[in-house]
């Protein structure tokens, strides 16, 4: 039986490349004061419809839905904003009154159609500073991004926008439906669609027919709010002093309806069509969606299967941290005492490799090699006589005799 399309093993050949990913990552988070949050990979349907919006893909065609025992709608998250919301509401997190920074890492389920770079069942980290509107922290969530990226020495482009408030954002929309209206009969299906139920949504909509279309309609950064205007000004003013370059791209409005102002994404120019690294925003409205008092926010995911595929290429396999020691053993009194000495070894914090098949000391000593074991302890009933074990170091086929206390002591200082 095979695994679901769109979903994948990671083996043990690559898991050491994602927990570099990872730790790298998780470093970043926490030198800028976030804190790890685990919400259910399971929420009632009711969540992302709500937060996410009815009339996004996501929303409408990629959701993992079905009906639970208890014949509730429950949904596998296709991403993880929505539900860190929830529980910053549900656990009441706003009456400290300050700015919560939280970070999360686990897989995200959209159905989308199967490409390179996409997923169905995928992997992101995120991040979500809760709590102000201060322009000063949409830069610094950036800032935090890129810092990531570059410790992962991987190069990016940042493209960013402001998608406006719930004041200025509705006239701008209106103005965009008429656009659409006037003109709708080139747009893919979609499109047409959409001019009616969510115009923003255009925008983003990737149909090759529809871009010379989507590149002549207005333009949102011309039709900003005096607020939202110099929210994106005092931005920029903070990516600028902060030496940070971006790409204004005015058509940038992200797959979710939550954002409000602040859109951005960093995009690779090493992967296909599935460029996006990073996606993020703030997300001013959510809790009072969601049911919470009003609270701005902002945050963003790095889709990590993606800066995996990326380091994989450029810096080939990360090297599998390989025994200290590997226990070659000879003969059946041989191998109970080599049980003993890997219990010994390990209690005492080693690595050591205890090889449970019968064997010559040819193949042993290939099978270290392959481990990349540093050493090799070679047990044979001489070595028991005399309770002095032969130890080889790989590195340089140095050899020499030793009882277990001195083996304890070298591998110490090793
Ligand atoms: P998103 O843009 O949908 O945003 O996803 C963020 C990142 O997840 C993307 O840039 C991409 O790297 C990765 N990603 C998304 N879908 C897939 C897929 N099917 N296969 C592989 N990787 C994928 C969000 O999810 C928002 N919740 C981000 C956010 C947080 N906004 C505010 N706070």
């Amino acid at each position: 039986m095979g695994n679901l399309p769109g979903t994948r093993d990671i083996l043990p050949e690559d898991t050491a490349l994602w927990q570099f990913i990872e730790m790298e990552t998780r470093g970043v988070f926490e030198r800028y004061g976030f804190y790890e949050i685990r919400t259910p990979v399971i929420e009632p349907t009711e969540l992302f419809a709500r937060g996410i919006g009815g009339d996004t893909d996501i929303v409408g065609k990629e959701m993992y839905t079905f009906h639970d025992q208890s014949d509730r709608s429950v949904t596998l998250r296709p991403e993880a904003t929505a539900s860190v919301m929830r529980a910053y509401i549900q656990n009441t997190m706003f009456r400290e009154g300050n700015l919560r920074k939280l970070y999360y890492f686990g897989p995200m389920f959209r159905h989308e159609k199967k490409q390179k770079g996409r997923w169905r069942q995928f992997f992101q980290a995120g991040v979500e500073a809760i709590g102000s509107d201060h322009p000063a922290v949409d830069a610094e969530i950036i800032e935090m991004a890129i810092s990531m990226l570059e410790a992962l020495e991987i190069k990016s482009r940042l493209l960013i926008n402001s998608v406006g408030c719930r004041e200025c954002r509705p006239k701008y929309v209106e103005l965009l439906r008429n656009e659409l209206q006037k003109n709708s009969d080139g747009f893919c299906g979609d499109c047409q669609r959409r001019a009616v139920t969510n115009s923003l949504r255009v925008l983003d909509c990737k149909v090759e027919n529809c871009q010379p279309l989507i590149v002549g309609l207005p333009v949102i950064t011309e039709h900003l709010c005096e607020d939202c205007t110099k929210h994106f000004i005092d931005l920029r003013g903070h990516l600028d002093d902060a030496g940070i370059t971006y790409e204004i791209v005015p058509r940038l409005v992200r797959g979710l309806d939550y954002y409000t102002r602040t859109a951005f994404e960093i995009v690779s120019g090493e992967l296909g069509s599935q460029n996006a690294l990073v996606g993020g925003g703030r997300y001013d409205g959510l809790s009072e969606i969601l049911g919470g008092p009003a609270t701005p926010a902002i945050g963003f995911a790095v889709g990590l299967d993606r800066l995996a595929m990326i380091l994989s290429e450029t810096r080939g396999q990360t090297d599998r941290r390989g025994p200290e020691i590997f226990l070659a053993w000879m003969g059946a009194a041989a191998f109970s005492k080599s049980l003993q000495i890997a219990r010994q070894l390990r209690r005492a914090g080693h690595y050591c490799y205890m090889n449970f098949g019968e064997g010559s000391l040819k193949s042993r000593m290939r099978l270290a090699n392959k481990l990349d074991a540093k050493h090799v302890l070679i047990i044979g009933d001489n070595e028991l006589a005399n309770e002095r074990y032969a130890v080889k170091r790989l590195a340089d086929s140095e050899q020499w005799e030793a009882s277990l206390p001195e083996i304890e002591n070298y591998l110490r200082k090793c």
